[in-house]
């Protein structure tokens, strides 16, 4: 047993959900808490966290929807994924220094407990071979649904497949893996910079976007062969006019409806796919997906993703924002399209010496 060491942190500020959302997120929604910490017990660590993983699913553990998960319940700190440094333990698997992904919330500091945290941590390898924020992003489970989407559509040289929100964390490396098994790659973006970042760098072959009023001539004009495969990350009207052009047998990755999440809690908003019917007429497959059904497939990916990212053949992108207190307002930037690539938290500083990088340099 590693005995805590005697430097614990004895306060933690935390996100704690004040009220779920009623539409996009507003002030107030959260609140940033400042709570003591509990000396550790026999089979807790204490973990620091580095990096948090700000992503669409955040507004989906928001609210109050039937979901994947429960929701986070009124009162408890924010839901989210990190990579953090544990930093005092009395459990047998974790010493100091020892670098974790995981669950660790909104916070400054979390308690690792098996008994209590919602799914147990990962120790990463020491020393850290990437920044600690990849863990979050290309190689952690945006990158692995990247991976999983793809290797679901299996796209091949002659076929048509679209990926939306393609600048975003999901769909710039989706594309990416796409083009390289020689397909035709279209992305959906919001605004010109964003398009010309998927053509330029990223390699896309086209990108349509959704902003400009004549977004559904330009999707059509896009796609002149019509879609085989789509990689869903948007929903709502965007997915529903691509119905109307889905070709026979097409097949449709549902990775996430982001567009749905903010009204989702009332269903107000959005009422509905209406060219469902596209599905039966071009007996088109869809199929949802949740990354953590697929935890026996995470080595093969990260494996795969990591060869193609040291190699250079993978590009890979970071919006960096500094500081625990900004994790809200970047969660609405990254809903409102105003974040490129894989949104991530910096929160606190690795002990010195250990030798982890934060995050990635552009
Ligand atoms: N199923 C799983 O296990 C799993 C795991 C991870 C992520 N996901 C899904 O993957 C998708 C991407 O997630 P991410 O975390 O990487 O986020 P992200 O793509 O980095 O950010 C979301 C992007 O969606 C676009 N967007 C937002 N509202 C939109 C609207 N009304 N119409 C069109 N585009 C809109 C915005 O880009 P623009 O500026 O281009 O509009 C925004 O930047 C989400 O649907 C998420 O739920 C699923």
């Amino acid at each position: 047993m590693v005995e805590a060491t005697t430097n614990q942190a004895t306060t933690n500020r935390g996100w704690r959900l004040r009220r779920h959302p009623a539409g996009p997120l507003a002030a107030g929604d959260l609140e940033l808490i400042t709570d003591p910490i509990a000396p550790l017990r026999d089979g807790q660590a204490l973990v620091r966290t580095l990096v948090l993983s700000v992503e669409a699913a955040s507004r989906i553990w928001l609210g109050h929807q039937r979901a994947f998960m429960p929701p986070v319940p009124v009162g408890e700190v924010m839901r989210g994924i990190g990579v953090g440094e544990v930093i005092a333990s009395r459990r047998a698997d974790l010493s100091p220094g020892d670098v974790v992904a995981g669950f660790l919330g909104w916070q400054e500091f979390c308690v690792a407990d098996d008994g209590l945290l919602e799914a147990p941590l990962t120790t990463l390898p020491s020393p850290l071979p990437a920044p600690a924020s990849a863990f979050t992003g290309v190689l952690g489970h945006i990158g692995i649904s990247a991976y999983l989407g793809v290797d679901y559509l299996n796209p091949s040289p002659g076929q048509t497949v679209v990926i939306s929100a393609a600048a975003g964390g999901v769909g710039s490396i989706a594309g990416q893996l796409a083009k390289l098994r020689g397909a035709r790659v279209v992305g959906i973006a919001g605004g010109p910079a964003k398009c010309r970042y998927v053509v330029d760098d990223l390699g896309f072959d086209a990108c349509v976007d959704h902003r400009d009023p004549a977004w559904r001539e330009l999707l059509d004009a896009a796609v002149p062969d019509g879609v085989d495969l789509d990689f869903e990350n948007v929903g709502g009207p965007i997915m529903d006019h691509l119905l109307m052009r889905l070709n026979l047998n097409a097949r449709i990755f549902l990775c996430g409806m982001v567009s749905q999440y903010d009204d989702s809690g009332e269903r107000t908003a959005w009422r509905g796919l209406v060219n469902v019917d596209q599905i039966h007429m071009q007996r088109a497959t869809m199929r949802g997906f949740i990354v953590t059904d697929h935890l026996d497939r995470w080595p093969e990916a990260l494996e795969a993703l990591a060869a193609l990212w040291m190699a250079g053949r993978l590009k890979y992108r970071e919006s960096v924002v500094t500081g625990l207190e900004h994790a809200p307002a970047s969660l609405a930037r990254l809903l409102a399209g105003e974040t490129v690539g894989k949104l991530v938290v910096t929160v606190g500083q690795p002990s010195p010496g250990c030798g982890v990088q934060l995050v990635t340099t552009a």
